[in-house]
């Protein structure tokens, strides 16, 4: 009987745990609801999920010459690929190629998936991938992959070659291409880092290109747009 008595006992126990516990998850619940509720509400009201911004920030005053900023004075390749260490525009750009993974490995020897694997391509011919079926469109661009002309592909693929396969908006900044193209050159690639000389560029008219020393002469390329 001692036995049954127990069993009663710990079954109390366990009830009077039990109701604890409701207690506290019920309170827990509620937080919860209150918070979920909450959220809903401010949510409403502020849109604190779905940033609207206006197309244009600020206003353009007539006649003010924009000073910088605006895309329109944006630094040259050259000028990008020293803005710091070799070392960490690779790693940058290493960061900034989780844009492109879904379609292209990087390492040697890696396979070729919806576009081709990129080994080596900084430096190397122009669609020249091995077992990699590219546009006839990419083909006719010929030549060889320098900072110049990976510059004004990343930038904008279908603008510079109509008709590429690579279903890609571009990266808009320079910063960005510039890491990318010195981490795919730091993947079998050998093309010298061209040095930039910041009082040429600085004495510069604007929107015109100073070829800058060290420079190769196909940055006087125009980009076709
Ligand atoms: C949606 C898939 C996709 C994404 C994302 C993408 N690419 Fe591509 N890429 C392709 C395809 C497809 C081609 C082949 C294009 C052709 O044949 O016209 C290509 C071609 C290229 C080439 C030319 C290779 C050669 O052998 O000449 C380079 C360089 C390249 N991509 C770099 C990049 C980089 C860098 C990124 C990220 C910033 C990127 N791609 C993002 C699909 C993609």
């Amino acid at each position: 009987m001692t036995q049954d008595n127990s069993s009663q006992d710990k079954a109390a126990g366990q009830n009077g745990g039990g109701d604890l516990f409701n207690t506290a998850a019920g309170w827990v619940l509620f937080a919860a609801g209150l918070g979920l509720g909450l959220s809903i509400l401010s949510g409403k009201y502020f849109h604190g999920d779905k940033p609207e911004r206006p197309e244009k920030l600020g206003y353009v005053i007539e006649g003010a010459v924009e000073e910088s900023g605006g895309g329109a004075a944006e630094m040259s390749m050259a000028e990008a690929l020293n803005t710091m260490p070799a070392a960490e525009l690779i790693a940058a750009g290493e960061k900034a190629f989780a844009k492109c993974q879904s379609c292209h490995t990087v390492a040697a020897g890696g396979a070729n998936g919806i576009g081709p694997n990129l080994a080596g391509v900084m430096g190397g011919p122009v669609a020249a991938k091995g077992g990699f079926a590219y546009s006839g469109e990419l083909k006719a661009l010929g030549g060889t992959w320098d900072w110049d002309k990976m510059n004004d592909w990343l930038k904008n693929p279908k603008a510079y070659v109509a008709g590429t396969k690579m279903s890609f908006a571009g990266l808009p900044k320079v910063e960005d291409r510039a890491a990318i193209a010195m981490y795919l050159n730091s993947i079998g690639g050998n093309l010298p880092v061209p040095t930039f000389v910041a009082d040429a560029a600085a004495g510069a008219p604007a929107g015109e290109e100073t070829p800058v020393a060290g420079e190769t002469p196909a940055a006087a390329e125009t980009p076709a747009e």
